[in-house]
């Protein structure tokens, strides 16, 4: 079995992936860019279909992330390229609606959008995208391409937003103009992560705080495992969910089911008819009770404590919120008997990846034990690689050297 992969901690330290996009920016439009940003992918530890309740949420960035080499245009012209796709968009900003744009070049075009939208007369642009996220994969690569442009406008266009601003105008795009209804934690993990730590997130408020996470030091690991399947109920599904939790909170008079404390929490469920909303309401408030713990631990040190909370998240995603699957369940029962310390899936559900807590020296033999368990369920095989928590959207330096020649 091939070593396991572990992507560089810190995408600065990769040029030659900056330089690619260089590159790919120069061959598309026969001129340099005048700087590239990067945004990347993200895992959730724990804190799962909480964010579209003004819950609470823990990403953490991956090192996987997107590039986009820019330079504004003075026509009002966007024209997007990117190096994952053979198909490119060129789109006049005065026609710039939602429906105007699909596909990959959509989100792009919908962050600009949103940036009009709220006000920022923003004109046009030449970008040119890479990434190494995974597509399709629950590690929210439109969330990394969409805050990546947005970063790269607010600096070619001194907008001079905050990360948290950022995140907003993304997730408004991805709303309003791709039409996901998603919650805004991808967007604030991509904007707003820090290396070496998970970002704990309040929903409702947006205030954050970087927790710690040395996994190396503390000899353990976090493998990511991408199922490799996406279902195809996914959106109506997400979508389906999340009017079942709005339902719930108005049935119980509440803003949101974030304002249900643990302890009212039985009773409340007797005021809900019986079946799906009371499995519901039972995951969103046992769940933020689950991050403020794995938080309370991580800063008391205790690292390997969280496992068994992951295990716990995961069965209530299974049994209550049901956006688990059968590639999922596999990879967390198969990774659990093999020694992980705790195992859940990550992201909206019905496929998408897995993140297993593991000691370093089990981890190996952790991934291979899934990967024969789906050879023998006669699945794809999954794909495995270590999480190490990393940046979130910055500009990459972008040396003279690089700039000036050719
Ligand atoms: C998707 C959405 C997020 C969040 C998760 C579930 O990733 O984009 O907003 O709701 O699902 O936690």
């Amino acid at each position: 079995m091939p070593p396991l992969h572990t992507p560089a901690p810190d995408a600065d330290e990769r040029d030659d992936l900056r330089d690619a996009a260089v590159e790919g920016f120069r061959a598309r439009y026969g001129t340099d860019p005048e700087g590239v940003w990067q945004a990347p992918g993200r895992v959730n530890l724990i804190g799962e279909h909480t964010d579209y309740n003004d819950g609470f949420v823990l990403p953490l960035a991956l090192p996987q992330a997107t590039r986009v080499a820019a330079a504004r245009r003075d026509d009002g012209r966007l024209r997007l390229h990117s190096a994952q796709a053979a198909q490119g968009a060129e789109v006049e900003l005065a026609g710039l609606v939602p429906g105007a744009v699909s596909g990959w070049a959509g989100y792009p075009a919908a962050v600009v959008w949103a940036l009009r939208e709220a006000g920022f007369e923003v004109g046009g642009a030449d970008l040119y995208v890479d990434s190494d996220v995974p597509v399709g994969a629950g590690l929210s690569s439109s969330a990394a391409l969409e805050c990546a442009v947005g970063l790269a406008y607010s600096d070619l266009y001194g907008l001079d937003l905050e990360p948290s601003r950022i995140a907003l105008l993304a997730q408004r795009a991805e709303n309003d103009f791709a039409g996901v209804p998603c919650g805004v934690m991808d967007q604030m993990a991509s904007s707003c992560c820090a290396p070496g730590a998970a970002l704990f997130l309040d929903t409702r408020d947006l205030s954050s705080r970087q927790v710690p996470l040395d996994l190396a030091d503390a000899g353990l690991v976090l493998l990511v495992v991408d199922t490799q399947v996406k279902h195809e109920l996914a959106d109506g599904a997400y979508a389906a969910r999340r009017a079942g939790c709005e339902r719930s909170a108005e049935l119980l008079g509440l803003a949101a089911l974030r304002d249900l404390p643990p302890t009212d929490l039985e009773a409340a469920l007797t005021r809900l008819p019986e079946g799906e909303l009371r499995a519901l309401t039972r995951h969103v408030v046992t769940e933020d009770a689950r991050v403020e713990r794995v938080v309370a631990l991580l800063d008391a040190g205790d690292l390997r404590g969280i496992g068994p909370l992951l295990t716990e998240g995961h069965a209530s995603l299974r049994d209550d919120f049901a956006v688990s699957c059968e590639e999922t369940d596999l990879v967390v029962a198969t990774a659990a008997a093999a020694g992980a310390l705790g195992a859940r899936m990550t992201g909206g559900g019905f496929g998408g990846s897995v993140v297993v807590l593991a000691e370093r020296a089990d981890a190996e033999r952790i991934a291979g034990a899934v990967a024969e368990a789906f050879a023998a369920a006669g699945w794809k095989p999954p794909r495995s690689f270590t999480a190490v928590p990393s940046a979130g959207a910055r500009r990459l330096g972008f040396p003279a050297a690089v700039h000036n020649e050719g």
